[in-house]
């Protein structure tokens, strides 16, 4: 059975994000930022004392009973594009620190989060389609996905990227440091036992180490119109 998910998976830095969220506005599908439950579970994790690398039961605990929202706090709120709520409380910016995206990548290497997570992703298609962003949306949450896209770019491309993003905010940054950060979350997502981060079989790898946003996303369009035309 197909259905009308696009997955794009790959490494941090790669510009999934940017691409998922553009192409999910141009077809009027939902979007599912699926790092972003691995964030706000490491953060409700932390704030819970809780040890990534001890407690996993009470952790995959946590992601079944998780009291996320995206988008607003609950029903009758206005709609802020892009935030992120836990428990009601904004952690839009929170969950986006260099602390918090290792945090997420270590809650993420326990089997039975995962586990409890993929409903709640799969939850997501509803109406017209869904774009999915994430490590394992081709492999494991939407293996019968009609298009999955696997965006990568050298690990010196991305750093820079993540450097000048840094920058343009006014934030300090440390080019090597961030390199090595960087390689530190690649080789934890690629080298864990439940669904590291891989291509799927039937995935189209995009390299945008030498492409910018523009040329990535006419690609990717291309590729929807053939793949999802009917
Ligand atoms: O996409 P991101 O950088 O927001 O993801 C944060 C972390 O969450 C990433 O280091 C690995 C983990 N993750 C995952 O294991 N599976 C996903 N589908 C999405 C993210």
């Amino acid at each position: 059975m197909s259905e009308r998910v696009i997955a794009i998976d790959g490494p941090s830095g790669s510009g999934k994000g940017t691409i998922a969220a553009r192409l999910a506005k141009e077809l009027g599908y939902s979007l599912l930022d699926s790092g972003a439950l691995y964030r706000v579970l490491g953060l409700a994790s932390q704030r819970a004392g809780l040890d990534p690398e001890q407690d996993f039961d009470a952790i995959a605990q946590l992601a079944l009973d998780l009291p996320i929202s995206f988008g607003r706090p609950d029903d009758s709120a206005p709609w802020q594009e892009g935030s992120v709520w836990l428990a009601g409380d904004d952690v839009s910016l929170q969950i986006r620190t260099d602390e918090a995206s290792a945090l997420a990548s270590q809650v993420a290497a326990i089997p039975a989060v995962r586990t409890n997570l993929l409903q709640r992703q799969r939850d997501f298609l509803q109406g017209e389609g869904l774009v999915a962003d994430g490590r394992d949306m081709g492999t494991t949450v939407f293996p019968n996905s009609p298009l999955k896209i696997y965006l990568t770019a050298s690990v010196e491309a991305r750093a820079e990227r993540r450097y000048k993003q840094l920058i343009a905010k006014g934030i300090d940054a440390i080019l090597p440091a961030l390199l090595r950060e960087l390689q530190e979350r690649d080789e934890r997502d690629m080298q864990r036992s439940v669904s590291p981060l891989k291509p799927a079989e039937d995935a189209i790898i995009i390299d945008s180490t030498d492409l910018s946003i523009e040329d990535v996303m006419s690609q990717v369009l291309g590729l929807t119109r053939e793949k999802l035309s009917n």
